[in-house]
């Protein structure tokens, strides 16, 4: 893949999630809606990034001259990730999938990996074959209910000179450091830290566009708990806590306890590791 790939592949993931979207739409969800001109813009540069930091790991299919397919996935440390994988709608169930997963697992070069998977049939089919556990996920979604948030202490805005001790704790948690995605998501997110001496370590970033969190690690529940309320109490409107599997349920009860509704969505593969905890992964850069 080159940036020159990008306006392309951006054309067949939006087909292809407006179909999974489509898919999986539950009786009471609204009607699913194309990629708007801002999410797409969001996405492009996230790519952009993505194919700069391990091009090695971005591959394209192509059909006469076409581009039909695409998988962006990055080495990061001891660990790797699948960030997206898509096929053109029309010319899945044919393959080309497969040859694009295999070529991205074989730049893991037997890292244990990690990924949000979509509920897609072709995806699980896809990923279970090729040896990854599906771990069911669950969200919250909803208003904070504002007189339920607790007073939390002991919390700051992240600086740069804390992605040092950021790494070493994805390091523990997932086999590697985030390393240029906190980067990325310090230009793009609000970081917020428990970073005091006689604090345990732990990170949340908040995406102020979207009004969620979107990324939170920590050294134990409890301080994977106060984040999550900061993180909570600077919501305004509608808001969701993703990426959450059973080793984290103390996201549910914080979940709960703001009177957001619990869900159910996709899953999060792992090969080689377990769910990590106190963890909430982003859906791109895991
Ligand atoms: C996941 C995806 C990239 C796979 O690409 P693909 O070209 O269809 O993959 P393949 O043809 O190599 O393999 C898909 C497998 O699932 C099966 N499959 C595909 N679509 C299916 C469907 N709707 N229902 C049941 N099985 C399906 C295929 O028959 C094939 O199985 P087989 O090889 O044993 O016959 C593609 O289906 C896609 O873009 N899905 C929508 C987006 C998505 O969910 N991406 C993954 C996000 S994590």
């Amino acid at each position: 893949m080159t940036t020159d790939d990008l306006p392309a592949a951006q054309q067949v993931f939006a087909a292809a999630f407006l179909e999974v979207d489509r898919l999986g739409r539950r009786w009471n969800d609204p009607e699913p809606e194309p990629q708007g001109a801002d999410a797409a813009r969001t996405w492009l540069a996230r790519m952009d990034h993505l194919l700069a930091a391990d091009p090695a790991g971005c591959v394209v299919a192509e059909e006469d001259g076409g581009l039909v397919g695409f998988a962006v996935s990055q080495n990061r440390g001891g660990v790797w990730y699948l960030a997206v994988y898509a096929v053109q709608p029309g010319i899945q169930s044919k393959g080309v999938g497969k040859r694009l997963l295999d070529a991205v697992l074989d730049h893991a070069d037997g890292r244990p990996g990690i990924f949000s998977a979509s509920a897609h049939p072709g995806a699980t089919r896809r990923y279970r074959l090729a040896g990854f556990t599906l771990h069911p996920m669950m969200r919250m979604v909803g208003r904070v209910e504002r007189s339920a948030l607790p007073v939390v202490q002991g919390l700051r805005d992240g600086r740069p000179d804390d992605l040092e001790w950021m790494d070493a704790l994805d390091g523990r948690l997932r086999g590697g450091g985030h390393g240029p995605d906190h980067r990325y998501l310090l230009e793009n997110a609000r970081l917020i830290v428990s970073a005091a001496p006689d604090r345990r370590p732990g990170y949340v970033y908040l995406d102020e566009a979207l009004g969620r969190p979107v990324l939170l690690a920590a050294d134990d529940p409890g301080t994977a708990g106060n984040l999550l309320w900061d993180a909570l109490a600077h919501t305004r409107g509608e808001t969701l806590v993703d990426s959450i599997t059973v080793a984290n349920d103390w996201a549910v009860d914080v979940g709960l306890a703001a009177r957001l509704d619990l869900d159910q969505k996709g899953y999060l593969a792992l090969r080689g590791m377990s769910e990590p905890a106190p963890y909430l992964a982003d859906g791109y850069v895991l």
